[in-house]
């Protein structure tokens, strides 16, 4: 594994796509805190010192489709965060991991499609050593220092999220989709979802191989969305 650190940057996503012809695989983008880190929508991201703000360079021939990634590493962080005995821990479809349905992290991964190559990023913001969270927030996310009352150690967590990462690469599609099945707690619920500005509402019937959500409409008709927010 190779690590390459910051101090800062503005988004180790950025940093991540602009490096990747030039580093080997699984080299992995850490920053302290981020300027313009970012998320789905490109909305921002809180990255201030204390947190954890990744981005791995995956082999080529993980570039499978980047919905199942996120569905991959969501099932790896619960993983991770399960180690430290945490309780009331769930997915929210398609980048949220959350405890006690606050959230403490989120993926957001991307493809890098060069000439012949295409690879994928995943950026994983996790909110380790966080005090406090500006207003707007602090009803929706926590920090692993608030749930557990300790400090964290960003560095072990890195490791950590890189050995159960490459275990459920290694899985197949339908074994991710089983275990993210058992963690994601919006499963026959009756969600909206914003998508491409739109709303759609109807029940989170089951999420495809790619990982994209299967809603049931009200006239039973089964519709597919590849992203967006269910609010
Ligand atoms: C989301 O929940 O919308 C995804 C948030 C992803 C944030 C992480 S922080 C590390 C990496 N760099 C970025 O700019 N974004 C991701």
């Amino acid at each position: 594994m190779k690590i390459i650190s910051y101090s800062e940057l503005g988004s180790t996503n950025s940093e991540a796509k602009r490096l990747s012809r030039e580093v080997p695989p699984w080299t992995i983008i850490v920053a302290e805190k981020q300027t313009s880190g970012y998320g789905k929508k490109k909305k921002s991201w809180f990255s201030p010192i204390g947190g954890l703000y990744l981005s791995i360079i995956l082999p080529p021939k993980f570039s499978f489709p980047l919905s199942l990634l996120n569905l991959a590493t969501g099932i790896a962080l619960i993983k991770v965060l399960k180690k430290y005995y945490l309780r009331n821990l769930s997915l929210k479809w398609p980048n949220d991991v959350r405890v006690r349905e606050k959230k403490i992290a989120g993926i957001l991964s991307e493809n890098i499609i060069g000439k012949k190559l295409k690879s994928s990023i995943v950026g994983i913001g996790l909110n380790t050593n966080i005090n406090y969270f500006p207003r707007e927030l602090q009803k929706k996310a926590t920090s692993l220092k608030k749930e557990l009352k300790r400090e964290i150690k960003n560095r072990k967590i890195i490791e950590s999220i890189l050995r159960e990462l490459k275990k459920v690469l290694k899985m197949s599609p339908e074994k991710i989709l089983k275990e993210y099945r058992k963690y994601e707690n919006t499963l026959e619920k009756e969600v909206t979802i914003i998508t491409h500005n739109k709303k759609i509402k109807g029940k989170a019937f089951d999420f495809d191989q790619e990982g994209n959500l299967i809603l049931k409409l009200k006239n039973n008709k089964l519709k597919t969305v590849y992203w967006g927010e269910i609010v």
